[in-house]
């Protein structure tokens, strides 16, 4: 399926797939981040579930739904419907299925779909069904032919019948894993090279999330282990995203105001990511650059605030929830350096004009958004495109306009016209900048930009 698609059809090698009794919701509001780091794990931990498993309360192995929110493996309908009596019991709303890695939504009644979940449902499929053909690419082929001549080295211990099966297994799981990052594409590096310098592409997006800010100091979200997401437990939370949603920070605006001192207020420098869209801009190109990220680093590198378009916000202004009057940024800066919720006249609480989960994005947003139907080339960085709207700007993008996702996880899966580079961001960054011969342009850009950052925080 392509997630460009704006009808979803489940097209595989120019085939459709049937087997789905209902088209897939791709808005179901249930689907939570939390949901697709349990996806995560699953597919990283406990990959051997999506082979074996079991119903948790009849254990019958033939047709199992896998839930996103406790984990608990049930039965299907056509067995004896464990699963859908946990849902009943529960109203965890998403499973996995075990059988075709689909996903369906209990309060939705529908299957599900989005192009971070179909991205999971590949890798999963892929572990599930490694001798399925439709899958297969040339690449792959050559893939699989290393991993026959392995076998012929296999170590004489190895040579025990049971070792033999559970090594065969293992290595089928790590193919499985390692074809994901094969990215079959008619968009090649060297036609982005091409086609930047002489500018054939004279129409350029940017999509960018919390990896481009993260070799500044900032962590980004949802990365295992560094991702803030990860380094929440203190606070309580009944989920990392709780931290900002407009419902939680109203009865706890503390946990807010504790978290964002040193994550908001720190003193951070734009990046490799930030000098190249500026250079990019600089060079007459650049249509609109569109960030989920708050911390305006942009514009420290240079960007015209009319070519950037922050979708979550910024923190440089603040509003009080109650009255909705503009109050004092660097009041609001203070309170949150001293860890003290400020509040306004009204009694009502002053956030930062950052978009909180349940509110509206800008207004600014949805205008420019448009721009996107023009453009000729996109380049997304950073982001794993999981929270929406800001995710469904990939379906804007004209069909035969190339994308280039430059992420460490390919929180994409493109069609043809699709480039991945995998890996550091700011290493591949640098490397398209030389491979552009535009070295000297970069570096005066920083210097100037960073000089400028000197002078205002002197
Ligand atoms: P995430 O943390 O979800 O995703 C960051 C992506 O950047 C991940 O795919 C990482 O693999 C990648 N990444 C991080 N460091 C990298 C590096 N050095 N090199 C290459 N890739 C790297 O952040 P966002 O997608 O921006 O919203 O998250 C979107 C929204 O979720 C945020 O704007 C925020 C959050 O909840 C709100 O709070 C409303």
């Amino acid at each position: 399926m392509n997630f460009k698609d704006k009808e979803i059809k489940f097209v595989v090698d120019g085939k459709e797939l049937g087997g789905f009794a209902v088209y897939p919701k791709t808005n179901c509001p249930h689907l939570l981040p939390s949901h697709i780091d349990s996806l995560n794990r699953l597919s990283e931990e406990k990959k051997d579930l999506i082979l074996s498993n079991s119903c948790s309360e009849c254990q019958d192995q033939s047709e199992n739904w896998f839930c996103l929110e406790c984990n608990l493996i049930g039965c299907s309908r056509e067995v004896k419907g464990h699963m859908a009596k946990h849902n009943s019991e529960t109203s965890h709303s998403i499973a996995l299925s075990f059988s075709d890695c689909s996903f369906w939504c209990y309060n939705c009644d529908s299957y599900i779909i989005t192009g971070h979940l179909e991205a999971l449902q590949r890798k999963f499929s892929a572990i599930k069904f490694p001798d399925e053909p439709k899958i297969k690419k040339v690449e792959e082929k050559k893939e699989e032919d290393k991993v026959e001549e392995k076998k012929v080295d296999e170590p004489a211990e190895k040579k025990d019948e049971v070792k033999k099966e559970e090594v065969k297994k293992e290595e089928k799981l790590d193919e499985a894993f390692d074809k994901l990052k094969i990215t079959e594409s008619e968009f090649s590096y060297q036609a982005l090279i091409e086609g930047i310098k002489s500018k054939k592409y004279n129409r350029i997006a940017f999509l960018t999330g919390a990896g481009i800010s993260v070799s500044a100091g900032i962590p980004d979200f949802r990365s295992p282990g560094t991702g803030l997401y990860s380094k929440l437990e203190k606070y309580n939370l009944p989920y990392p995203e709780a931290i900002f949603e407009l419902g939680y920070f109203r009865n706890n605006p503390k946990a807010f105001y504790t978290l964002s001192n040193g994550f908001l207020t720190a003193e951070v420098r734009p990046t490799t990511s930030h000098f190249f869209q500026k250079m990019i801009s600089d060079m007459g190109v650049l249509e609109q650059s569109f960030t989920q990220n708050i911390d305006s680093l942009e514009l420290e590198a240079g960007l015209p605030e009319g070519k950037l378009c922050q979708a979550h916000g910024h923190m440089r202004s603040c509003h009080c929830i109650n009255c909705h009057k503009e109050k004092d940024i660097n009041k609001m800066m203070e309170s949150i350096k001293t860890e003290t919720i400020y509040s306004c006249e009204c009694n009502g609480l002053v956030k930062p004009d950052i978009v909180f989960f349940g509110e509206k994005l800008p207004i600014d947003f949805f205008k420019k958004s448009n721009l996107l139907k023009y453009v000729d080339l996109a380049i997304v960085m950073g982001t794993s495109l999981v929270v929406f709207p800001f995710a469904s700007l990939v379906s804007m993008i004209p069909k035969e306009v190339p994308i280039v996702l430059i992420n460490r996880d390919e929180s994409l899966q493109g069609e043809s016209n699709y480039l991945f580079m995998g890996g550091d961001l700011d290493q591949n960054v640098v490397k398209i900048v030389k491979d552009l011969g535009m070295e000297e342009q970069y570096e005066k850009i920083k210097k100037e930009a960073l000089a400028k950052y000197e002078k205002k925080n002197e």
